[in-house]
Protein backbone atom coordinates (compact mmCIF):
# COMPACT_ATOMS: atom_id res chain seq x y z
CA UNK A 1 0.00 0.00 0.00
CA UNK A 2 1.20 3.17 -0.87
CA UNK A 3 -1.18 5.77 1.47
CA UNK A 4 -4.31 4.77 1.17
CA UNK A 5 -3.38 3.62 -2.45
CA UNK A 6 -3.71 -0.41 -2.76
CA UNK A 7 -1.28 -0.87 -5.90
CA UNK A 8 -1.12 -4.66 -5.47
CA UNK A 9 -3.76 -7.20 -3.87
CA UNK A 10 -3.73 -11.42 -3.40
CA UNK A 11 -1.13 -11.60 -5.85
CA UNK A 12 -0.12 -15.56 -5.14
CA UNK A 13 2.77 -16.84 -7.39
CA UNK A 14 4.99 -19.62 -7.99
CA UNK A 15 7.89 -19.22 -10.35
CA UNK A 16 10.15 -22.16 -11.40
CA UNK A 17 13.28 -21.95 -11.07
CA UNK A 18 15.97 -21.35 -14.41
CA UNK A 19 12.32 -20.12 -16.33
CA UNK A 20 11.33 -16.94 -17.39
CA UNK A 21 7.89 -15.51 -15.75
CA UNK A 22 6.01 -12.62 -17.23
CA UNK A 23 4.22 -10.21 -15.34
CA UNK A 24 2.30 -8.57 -18.12
CA UNK A 25 -0.71 -5.81 -17.62
CA UNK A 26 -1.68 -2.63 -19.02
CA UNK A 27 -0.11 0.93 -16.97
CA UNK A 28 -0.71 1.12 -13.39
CA UNK A 29 -2.19 -2.60 -13.05
CA UNK A 30 0.87 -3.17 -10.27
CA UNK A 31 3.92 -4.98 -12.10
CA UNK A 32 6.03 -2.86 -11.31
CA UNK A 33 5.02 -2.70 -7.43
CA UNK A 34 5.12 -6.26 -7.49
CA UNK A 35 8.52 -6.11 -8.82
CA UNK A 36 9.62 -4.00 -6.18
CA UNK A 37 8.33 -6.44 -3.60
CA UNK A 38 10.27 -9.04 -4.95
CA UNK A 39 13.52 -6.83 -5.11
CA UNK A 40 12.54 -5.60 -1.22
CA UNK A 41 11.98 -2.03 -2.54
CA UNK A 42 8.63 -1.81 -1.38
CA UNK A 43 7.47 -3.62 1.89
CA UNK A 44 4.19 -5.37 1.56
CA UNK A 45 1.63 -4.40 4.19
CA UNK A 46 0.54 -8.25 4.59
CA UNK A 47 2.07 -11.78 3.01
CA UNK A 48 5.40 -13.36 2.49
CA UNK A 49 7.97 -13.53 -0.61
CA UNK A 50 10.55 -16.31 -0.97
CA UNK A 51 13.31 -17.16 -2.99
CA UNK A 52 14.59 -21.06 -3.00
CA UNK A 53 12.34 -22.00 -0.53
CA UNK A 54 13.80 -18.97 2.29
CA UNK A 55 11.53 -16.50 3.54
CA UNK A 56 13.33 -12.67 2.38
CA UNK A 57 10.39 -10.56 2.80
CA UNK A 58 12.57 -8.99 5.74
CA UNK A 59 15.77 -9.04 3.94
CA UNK A 60 16.73 -5.82 2.18
CA UNK A 61 17.91 -5.49 -1.30
CA UNK A 62 21.08 -6.08 -1.73
CA UNK A 63 20.74 -9.58 1.07
CA UNK A 64 18.24 -10.85 -1.83
CA UNK A 65 20.81 -11.52 -4.40
CA UNK A 66 18.86 -10.22 -7.32
CA UNK A 67 20.36 -8.61 -10.57
CA UNK A 68 17.89 -5.76 -12.00
CA UNK A 69 17.32 -3.74 -15.01
CA UNK A 70 15.06 -1.04 -16.39
CA UNK A 71 13.85 0.76 -18.82
CA UNK A 72 15.77 3.93 -18.13
CA UNK A 73 19.27 2.54 -18.64
CA UNK A 74 20.66 3.51 -15.05
CA UNK A 75 24.12 2.84 -15.99
CA UNK A 76 26.76 5.20 -14.46
CA UNK A 77 27.07 7.94 -17.02
CA UNK A 78 30.69 8.79 -15.54
CA UNK A 79 32.20 5.16 -15.55
CA UNK A 80 33.49 3.55 -18.70
CA UNK A 81 31.76 -0.24 -19.50
CA UNK A 82 34.60 -1.85 -17.47
CA UNK A 83 33.55 0.30 -14.93
CA UNK A 84 29.89 0.04 -15.12
CA UNK A 85 29.91 -3.81 -14.51
CA UNK A 86 32.86 -4.29 -12.18
CA UNK A 87 31.06 -1.88 -10.10
CA UNK A 88 28.93 -4.88 -8.24
CA UNK A 89 31.61 -6.89 -7.67
CA UNK A 90 33.53 -4.05 -5.95
CA UNK A 91 31.17 -3.67 -3.35
CA UNK A 92 31.35 -7.41 -2.91
CA UNK A 93 35.24 -6.87 -2.84
CA UNK A 94 35.94 -9.66 -5.29
CA UNK A 95 39.95 -9.38 -5.73
CA UNK A 96 41.45 -7.82 -9.01
CA UNK A 97 41.71 -11.23 -11.35
CA UNK A 98 38.99 -12.29 -10.79
CA UNK A 99 37.11 -9.49 -10.81
CA UNK A 100 38.51 -8.84 -14.55
CA UNK A 101 37.66 -12.42 -15.17
CA UNK A 102 34.02 -12.13 -13.95
CA UNK A 103 33.80 -8.68 -16.16
CA UNK A 104 35.40 -9.48 -19.10
CA UNK A 105 32.80 -13.08 -19.06
CA UNK A 106 29.76 -11.00 -18.58
CA UNK A 107 30.94 -8.83 -21.36
CA UNK A 108 31.19 -11.69 -23.91
CA UNK A 109 27.81 -12.85 -22.46
CA UNK A 110 26.30 -9.50 -23.57
CA UNK A 111 28.80 -9.28 -27.04
CA UNK A 112 30.20 -6.21 -25.85
CA UNK A 113 33.89 -7.12 -25.90
CA UNK A 114 36.40 -4.52 -26.67
CA UNK A 115 33.21 -1.86 -25.71
CA UNK A 116 35.44 -1.84 -22.34
CA UNK A 117 36.63 1.64 -22.49
CA UNK A 118 34.36 3.63 -23.83
CA UNK A 119 31.61 5.65 -21.81
CA UNK A 120 27.65 5.20 -22.27
CA UNK A 121 27.61 8.29 -24.35
CA UNK A 122 29.57 6.93 -26.99
CA UNK A 123 26.96 3.75 -26.95
CA UNK A 124 23.52 3.56 -28.44
CA UNK A 125 20.87 2.83 -26.66
CA UNK A 126 20.84 -1.27 -27.11
CA UNK A 127 24.34 -1.15 -26.58
CA UNK A 128 23.87 0.94 -22.94
CA UNK A 129 21.04 -2.36 -22.27
CA UNK A 130 23.51 -4.84 -22.73
CA UNK A 131 25.69 -2.95 -20.08
CA UNK A 132 23.11 -2.82 -17.78
CA UNK A 133 22.30 -6.58 -18.53
CA UNK A 134 25.80 -7.45 -17.85
CA UNK A 135 26.01 -5.29 -14.70
CA UNK A 136 23.32 -7.40 -13.35
CA UNK A 137 24.08 -10.85 -14.22
CA UNK A 138 28.23 -10.08 -13.29
CA UNK A 139 27.40 -11.36 -10.12
CA UNK A 140 25.69 -14.45 -10.98
CA UNK A 141 22.11 -13.54 -8.92
CA UNK A 142 19.56 -16.63 -8.10
CA UNK A 143 16.68 -14.30 -10.14
CA UNK A 144 17.06 -11.52 -12.80
CA UNK A 145 14.01 -8.94 -12.50
CA UNK A 146 13.69 -6.87 -15.26
CA UNK A 147 11.67 -3.99 -15.92
CA UNK A 148 10.26 -3.11 -19.19
CA UNK A 149 14.10 -3.34 -20.32
CA UNK A 150 13.71 -2.81 -23.93
CA UNK A 151 10.65 0.01 -23.70
CA UNK A 152 12.98 2.48 -25.11
CA UNK A 153 14.70 0.44 -28.27
CA UNK A 154 13.24 0.57 -31.60
CA UNK A 155 10.98 -2.25 -32.92
CA UNK A 156 13.86 -4.19 -34.69
CA UNK A 157 16.35 -3.30 -32.12
CA UNK A 158 13.61 -4.61 -29.41
CA UNK A 159 13.31 -8.17 -31.01
CA UNK A 160 16.60 -8.46 -31.67
CA UNK A 161 17.19 -8.01 -27.93
CA UNK A 162 14.33 -10.35 -27.33
CA UNK A 163 16.47 -13.42 -28.69
CA UNK A 164 19.05 -12.11 -26.75
CA UNK A 165 17.93 -12.36 -23.72
CA UNK A 166 16.16 -15.21 -24.05
CA UNK A 167 19.61 -17.15 -25.24
CA UNK A 168 21.48 -15.48 -22.11
CA UNK A 169 18.79 -16.57 -19.51
CA UNK A 170 18.87 -20.73 -21.27
CA UNK A 171 22.95 -20.36 -20.99
CA UNK A 172 22.98 -19.08 -17.09
CA UNK A 173 19.73 -20.99 -16.35
CA UNK A 174 18.93 -17.93 -14.37
CA UNK A 175 15.20 -17.22 -13.10
CA UNK A 176 13.98 -14.51 -15.06
CA UNK A 177 11.21 -11.87 -13.55
CA UNK A 178 10.16 -9.92 -16.44
CA UNK A 179 7.55 -7.08 -16.47
CA UNK A 180 6.03 -5.51 -19.88
CA UNK A 181 2.79 -4.14 -21.06
CA UNK A 182 3.56 -5.75 -24.42
CA UNK A 183 1.36 -8.65 -24.91
CA UNK A 184 3.26 -9.86 -28.13
CA UNK A 185 6.83 -10.15 -25.40
CA UNK A 186 5.29 -11.86 -23.01
CA UNK A 187 3.79 -14.49 -25.17
CA UNK A 188 7.63 -15.06 -27.40
CA UNK A 189 9.89 -15.00 -24.46
CA UNK A 190 8.06 -16.31 -21.80
CA UNK A 191 7.69 -19.97 -20.10
CA UNK A 192 5.07 -18.90 -18.08
CA UNK A 193 2.99 -15.55 -18.11
CA UNK A 194 0.63 -13.56 -14.85
CA UNK A 195 -1.80 -11.25 -16.26
CA UNK A 196 -2.43 -8.30 -13.99
CA UNK A 197 -5.45 -6.20 -14.09
CA UNK A 198 -6.10 -4.10 -11.07
CA UNK A 199 -3.38 -4.81 -8.79
CA UNK A 200 -4.35 -8.53 -9.35
CA UNK A 201 -3.65 -11.35 -11.08
CA UNK A 202 -6.40 -12.06 -13.46
CA UNK A 203 -4.79 -15.45 -15.60
CA UNK A 204 -1.63 -17.44 -14.74
CA UNK A 205 -0.31 -19.90 -17.37
CA UNK A 206 1.68 -20.84 -20.51
CA UNK A 207 1.40 -18.50 -23.68
CA UNK A 208 -0.81 -20.91 -25.22
CA UNK A 209 -3.14 -21.24 -22.49
CA UNK A 210 -3.55 -17.51 -22.30
CA UNK A 211 -4.07 -17.25 -25.95
CA UNK A 212 -6.03 -20.36 -26.41
CA UNK A 213 -7.95 -20.56 -23.35
CA UNK A 214 -8.35 -16.78 -21.31
CA UNK A 215 -10.80 -16.86 -18.70
CA UNK A 216 -11.83 -13.42 -18.85
CA UNK A 217 -12.76 -10.86 -22.18
CA UNK A 218 -10.15 -8.94 -20.13
CA UNK A 219 -7.31 -11.61 -20.94
CA UNK A 220 -8.98 -12.07 -24.82
CA UNK A 221 -8.71 -8.82 -25.14
CA UNK A 222 -5.59 -7.91 -23.51
CA UNK A 223 -3.84 -10.59 -24.68
CA UNK A 224 -3.95 -10.72 -29.10
CA UNK A 225 -7.15 -9.48 -30.09
CA UNK A 226 -10.92 -10.51 -30.09
CA UNK A 227 -14.17 -10.55 -31.64
CA UNK A 228 -17.05 -10.09 -28.96
CA UNK A 229 -19.86 -11.01 -29.42
CA UNK A 230 -23.30 -10.76 -26.62
CA UNK A 231 -25.82 -13.34 -26.49
CA UNK A 232 -27.62 -15.54 -23.99
CA UNK A 233 -26.84 -19.28 -22.99
CA UNK A 234 -29.49 -21.44 -24.52
CA UNK A 235 -29.98 -24.57 -22.45
CA UNK A 236 -28.13 -24.69 -19.17
CA UNK A 237 -24.18 -26.39 -19.32
CA UNK A 238 -21.75 -27.07 -16.97
CA UNK A 239 -18.13 -26.48 -18.41
CA UNK A 240 -17.50 -27.23 -22.09
CA UNK A 241 -20.07 -27.04 -24.71
CA UNK A 242 -22.25 -24.71 -24.73
CA UNK A 243 -24.97 -23.09 -27.09
CA UNK A 244 -25.54 -19.35 -27.27
CA UNK A 245 -28.21 -17.19 -29.07
CA UNK A 246 -26.82 -14.25 -29.76
CA UNK A 247 -28.77 -10.39 -29.68
CA UNK A 248 -28.08 -10.32 -33.56
CA UNK A 249 -29.93 -13.90 -33.84
CA UNK A 250 -27.45 -16.10 -34.71
CA UNK A 251 -26.75 -19.34 -33.00
CA UNK A 252 -22.92 -20.69 -32.02
CA UNK A 253 -21.17 -22.83 -29.74
CA UNK A 254 -18.70 -22.08 -27.74
CA UNK A 255 -16.53 -23.84 -24.71
CA UNK A 256 -17.22 -21.99 -21.23
CA UNK A 257 -15.16 -22.36 -18.43
CA UNK A 258 -17.00 -22.49 -16.09
CA UNK A 259 -21.63 -23.67 -15.69
CA UNK A 260 -23.65 -21.47 -17.02
CA UNK A 261 -28.07 -21.30 -16.50
CA UNK A 262 -30.26 -21.32 -19.25
CA UNK A 263 -30.70 -17.23 -20.26
CA UNK A 264 -27.48 -15.91 -18.54
CA UNK A 265 -25.78 -13.29 -20.12
CA UNK A 266 -22.69 -14.07 -21.95
CA UNK A 267 -20.18 -12.81 -24.30
CA UNK A 268 -18.73 -15.31 -26.95
CA UNK A 269 -15.00 -14.38 -27.99
CA UNK A 270 -13.43 -15.08 -31.06
CA UNK A 271 -10.20 -14.38 -32.48
CA UNK A 272 -9.65 -12.69 -36.50
CA UNK A 273 -7.93 -15.54 -37.46
CA UNK A 274 -10.03 -18.10 -36.52
CA UNK A 275 -12.69 -16.50 -38.87
CA UNK A 276 -12.59 -18.01 -42.11
CA UNK A 277 -14.06 -16.79 -45.33
CA UNK A 278 -15.80 -19.71 -47.35
CA UNK A 279 -18.28 -20.24 -50.27
CA UNK A 280 -20.55 -22.56 -48.15
CA UNK A 281 -23.86 -20.81 -47.78
CA UNK A 282 -24.45 -20.35 -43.96
CA UNK A 283 -26.47 -22.61 -42.38
CA UNK A 284 -26.59 -23.61 -38.78
CA UNK A 285 -24.22 -22.71 -36.13
CA UNK A 286 -21.50 -20.98 -35.79
CA UNK A 287 -21.73 -19.35 -39.62
CA UNK A 288 -23.16 -16.21 -40.98
CA UNK A 289 -23.24 -13.64 -44.07
CA UNK A 290 -21.79 -10.32 -43.73
CA UNK A 291 -20.53 -7.99 -46.29
CA UNK A 292 -17.23 -6.27 -46.65
CA UNK A 293 -17.17 -3.22 -45.09
CA UNK A 294 -13.58 -2.24 -44.65
CA UNK A 295 -10.23 -3.59 -46.05
CA UNK A 296 -6.89 -3.25 -44.46
CA UNK A 297 -3.70 -4.58 -45.81
CA UNK A 298 -0.91 -5.32 -43.11
CA UNK A 299 1.67 -7.27 -45.27
CA UNK A 300 1.13 -10.52 -44.00
CA UNK A 301 -2.89 -10.84 -43.42
CA UNK A 302 -5.43 -9.29 -45.06
CA UNK A 303 -7.71 -7.71 -42.47
CA UNK A 304 -11.29 -7.62 -43.25
CA UNK A 305 -14.43 -5.60 -41.17
CA UNK A 306 -17.48 -7.52 -42.11
CA UNK A 307 -21.08 -5.64 -40.81
CA UNK A 308 -23.54 -8.19 -40.50
CA UNK A 309 -26.45 -6.22 -39.71
CA UNK A 310 -28.15 -5.98 -36.81
CA UNK A 311 -25.94 -9.14 -35.56
CA UNK A 312 -22.72 -6.22 -35.45
CA UNK A 313 -19.39 -6.52 -37.15
CA UNK A 314 -16.49 -8.79 -37.23
CA UNK A 315 -13.07 -8.63 -37.53
CA UNK A 316 -11.53 -11.36 -39.84
CA UNK A 317 -7.97 -11.99 -40.44
CA UNK A 318 -6.86 -13.91 -43.06
CA UNK A 319 -2.89 -14.97 -44.36
CA UNK A 320 -1.91 -13.32 -47.73
CA UNK A 321 -1.35 -16.16 -50.24
CA UNK A 322 -0.43 -16.41 -53.84
CA UNK A 323 -3.45 -18.48 -54.00
CA UNK A 324 -5.90 -15.94 -51.90
CA UNK A 325 -8.02 -13.65 -53.87
CA UNK A 326 -8.35 -10.67 -51.80
CA UNK A 327 -11.95 -9.49 -51.37
CA UNK A 328 -13.37 -6.11 -51.70
CA UNK A 329 -15.31 -3.65 -49.82
CA UNK A 330 -19.24 -4.49 -50.95
CA UNK A 331 -18.83 -7.94 -51.44
CA UNK A 332 -20.95 -10.29 -49.70
CA UNK A 333 -19.45 -13.36 -47.80
CA UNK A 334 -19.92 -16.51 -45.62
CA UNK A 335 -18.00 -16.30 -42.51
CA UNK A 336 -17.31 -19.66 -40.48
CA UNK A 337 -15.41 -21.04 -37.14
CA UNK A 338 -15.23 -23.43 -35.04
CA UNK A 339 -16.87 -23.98 -31.48
CA UNK A 340 -13.54 -25.20 -30.12
CA UNK A 341 -12.05 -21.52 -31.26
CA UNK A 342 -15.11 -19.81 -29.14
CA UNK A 343 -14.89 -19.08 -25.49
CA UNK A 344 -17.89 -18.11 -23.31
CA UNK A 345 -18.14 -15.98 -20.66
CA UNK A 346 -20.50 -15.28 -18.07
CA UNK A 347 -21.18 -10.80 -18.33
CA UNK A 348 -19.58 -9.32 -15.60
CA UNK A 349 -22.59 -9.02 -12.88
CA UNK A 350 -24.30 -11.60 -14.20
CA UNK A 351 -22.38 -14.95 -13.63
CA UNK A 352 -24.58 -16.64 -11.67
N1 LIG B 1 4.68 5.53 -4.72
C1 LIG B 1 3.37 5.43 -5.01
N2 LIG B 1 2.45 6.15 -4.32
C2 LIG B 1 1.11 6.05 -4.59
N3 LIG B 1 0.60 5.23 -5.53
C3 LIG B 1 1.47 4.48 -6.24
C4 LIG B 1 2.89 4.53 -6.03
N4 LIG B 1 3.48 3.67 -6.90
C5 LIG B 1 2.48 3.12 -7.60
N5 LIG B 1 1.27 3.58 -7.21
C6 LIG B 1 -0.05 3.18 -7.74
O1 LIG B 1 -0.12 1.77 -7.67
C7 LIG B 1 -0.75 1.25 -8.84
C8 LIG B 1 0.16 0.24 -9.53
O2 LIG B 1 1.29 0.92 -10.03
P1 LIG B 1 2.49 0.16 -10.76
O3 LIG B 1 2.89 -1.01 -9.95
O4 LIG B 1 3.55 1.18 -11.04
O5 LIG B 1 1.80 -0.31 -12.10
P2 LIG B 1 2.47 -0.78 -13.48
O6 LIG B 1 3.91 -1.05 -13.29
O7 LIG B 1 1.68 -2.01 -13.85
O8 LIG B 1 2.21 0.33 -14.47
C9 LIG B 1 -1.11 2.44 -9.70
O9 LIG B 1 -2.46 2.76 -9.46
C10 LIG B 1 -0.18 3.50 -9.21
O10 LIG B 1 -0.76 4.77 -9.44
MG1 LIG C 1 5.58 -0.18 -14.27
Amino acid sequence: MFGSVVAVSDVSLTIAAASFFTLLGPSGSGKTTTLMMVAGFVHPTRGQIAIDGVDVTALPPQKRDLGMVFQSYAVFPHLTVFENVAFPLQVRKIPGGELRRRVGEALELVRLTGYERRLPRQLSGGEQQRVALARALVFQPRVLLMDEPLGALDKKLRAHMQGELKRIQRHLHVTVIYVTHDQEEALTMSDRVAVMRGGRTEQVGTPAELYEAPVSPFVADFVGESNFIEGVVVAASGPGRTLVRTDGGLELWGIASQPLRAGQRVVAAVRPEKLEPTNTPAAGPNCCKGVIEDVVYAGDATRYSVGLGAAGTLTVKVQNRAASRRLSSGESLEVAWDPEDTRIFARAGDDG
